[in-house]
This record gives C-alpha cells, sequence and structure tokens, in this order.
C-alpha cells in the first residue's frame, strides 16, 4: 500500500513538473536563435521603409511594456507607435507623444482624442522636455538620426534625467551597414552604441530585425548597475519646456511635479 502511495505521490510531481515545463516552455520558444539557418530569412526584403512594423509583435514583447507604464514616443510622427504602446500601458498608463511641430501635436491630439492615455505634446529640438523621473521606458523609432549629430551624447544625458533609474530607452533605426536604401535615415550601430555609452547607458539588448533593414537596440543606465545603484528618483535640477497644463511642473506650488 505504502509502495503505492510512493508510486502515486512520484507520478503527480511527474504531472506537476510537466505542467510546469509546458508552461514555460512557450517563453522559451519565443526568443529567437541567432544561428542563421535560412539566409534568406534574413536578407533584406523591405521595399516599403516600413516592414519593421509588421514586426510590432515582438518588438513589443521586447520592450515588455507593462499596464500602467508611462512611456516617451519621441518623435512620434503618425501615431502608428503610439497607438500600439496606448494599448500595452491602459488607461492606468501613459503615453507621451513628443513632436516638434504644433501642427504634428494637432494631428496626433486628433487622432488620440478618445485615448486619455496618450498626451501628445511640443517637444524642444535638443532635450525630450519632461519632469525628471517621469518615464519608464523611451521609444524612438526611425527618430535617433534626426537628432543634431553634434549633441547627440548630451541627448542621452538629457534622456538619463526624464527616465526613473531603472528606466530604458529603446531605439528602431534603420541599420546603414544592410540597408539597400534610405542608408541616410539611420545611424551605425557602433555609433549609436558608442554615444549612448558616452552619454551614461548600456546596452541590454540588440536585435536584428530579419527580413527588414532596421535594428533594435535597448539601454539602461549605467548608474543601475553599480554597486549602490539609485533607488530614489534623481534630485538633479528640474526642467519644465513646452508642456501643456497637467503634464509638467507646477509652477510655483511646492509639489514639484504633476503628472496626470
Ligand atoms: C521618420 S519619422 C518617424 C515617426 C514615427 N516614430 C514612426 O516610426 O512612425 C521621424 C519623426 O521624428 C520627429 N523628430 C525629428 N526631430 C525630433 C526631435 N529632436 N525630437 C522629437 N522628434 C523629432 C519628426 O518630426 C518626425 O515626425
Amino acid at each position: 500500500m505504502r509502495h503505492l502511495e510512493k508510486l502515486s505521490s512520484g507520478f503527480v510531481g511527474y504531472l506537476v513538473l510537466v505542467c510546469v515545463c509546458l508552461l514555460i516552455s512557450p517563453a522559451f520558444a519565443e526568443c529567437p536563435t541567432s544561428r542563421i539557418t535560412d539566409a534568406q530569412a534574413f536578407a533584406h526584403r523591405d521595399t516599403s521603409g516600413y516592414a519593421h512594423r509588421q514586426k510590432v509583435g515582438f518588438i513589443l514583447d521586447r520592450l515588455d511594456v507593462q499596464s500602467g507604464d508611462h512611456v516617451l514616443d519621441l518623435g512620434a510622427g503618425d501615431g502608428w507607435w503610439t497607438e500600439h504602446l496606448a494599448q500595452k500601458v491602459g488607461p492606468q498608463g501613459a503615453v507621451y507623444a513628443a513632436e516638434v511641430t504644433s501642427a504634428l501635436v494637432e494631428r496626433l491630439e486628433k487622432r488620440f482624442a478618445e485615448t486619455p492615455q496618450v498626451k501628445p505634446y511640443v517637444c524642444p529640438q535638443d532635450k525630450p522636455g519632461l519632469p525628471d523621473d517621469s518615464v519608464d521606458l523611451v521609444f524612438l523609432s526611425a527618430v535617433y538620426h534626426h537628432l543634431n549629430k553634434e549633441t547627440r551624447i548630451q541627448y542621452w544625458r538629457e534622456l538619463a534625467s526624464v527616465v526613473r533609474p531603472t528606466g530604458r530607452v529603446a531605439i528602431l533605426e534603420t541599420y546603414p551597414v544592410i540597408a539597400l536604401r534610405g542608408k541616410d535615415h539611420g545611424t551605425q550601430l557602433s555609433t549609436l552604441v558608442s554615444e549612448a555609452e558616452q552619454g551614461g547607458w548600456v546596452p541590454l539588448e540588440v536585435w536584428y530585425l530579419q527580413g527588414t533593414q532596421h535594428y533594435l537596440a535597448i539601454f539602461g543606465q549605467q548608474a543601475a548597475f553599480l554597486n549602490n545603484p539609485p533607488t530614489a528618483p534623481h534630485s538633479k535640477a528640474k526642467t519644465c519646456l513646452h508642456l501643456p497644463p497637467g503634464l509638467g511642473c507646477d509652477q510655483g506650488s511646492s509639489a514639484a511635479w504633476r503628472i496626470s
């Protein structure tokens, strides 16, 4: 009898193990291998310039945006990515959709009139123009090469102020080394990583998006890797620029920042 009990408890344990393996195996299956088994799958077939958008599922998985997150879509353009990010953060979160001209911001406001978590605003050319420690992730799709080359390292430092200590910056960009067209509208990976490192960031992961001419590079702050990483928000001087009411600092009040 005891023997039977032992056998059945062993069998139950085995079943539990199998179930756990089945539960976690999809997570592994989603992580693609870097092994090039089919060169054609890697080859760049993009004629539209937007093939990377077909990788939206993979890209969003890598960004790991969660409900309630605050994300900055820097250079949001027509808001294609903003919409996907807004779905991920949900009504409890926020997607700040930054653009440099008020005409583009007005278009974004119209498009997202019914999506209150999307907050379009006009940002300055040389900084994101959000309060310190206000976002978990900054996303730049086809925007990095638009930033002023002379001041990009300083831009990374500005990003370090705006992003929370454990936050990240994700860059989706044309890779000129392999681009068949539009090479000027991209940034060499080596340039990007070098500038990011000088500006206080480290690459956490870099993905070549198969069949496109784009890469996705995700960075974390160097400070997060120190022996005593910052846990409290930065205490840097705060700036408040070009933000609509409710988005930025509450001037003249003792409450430093008010993010809606
Ligand atoms: C090629 S579009 C990409 C739009 C969008 N991110 C996408 O992938 O569909 C580049 C956008 O970056 C914006 N941009 C250029 N310089 C910028 C800056 N310094 N700060 C924020 N946005 C900028 C432009 O206005 C333009 O809408």
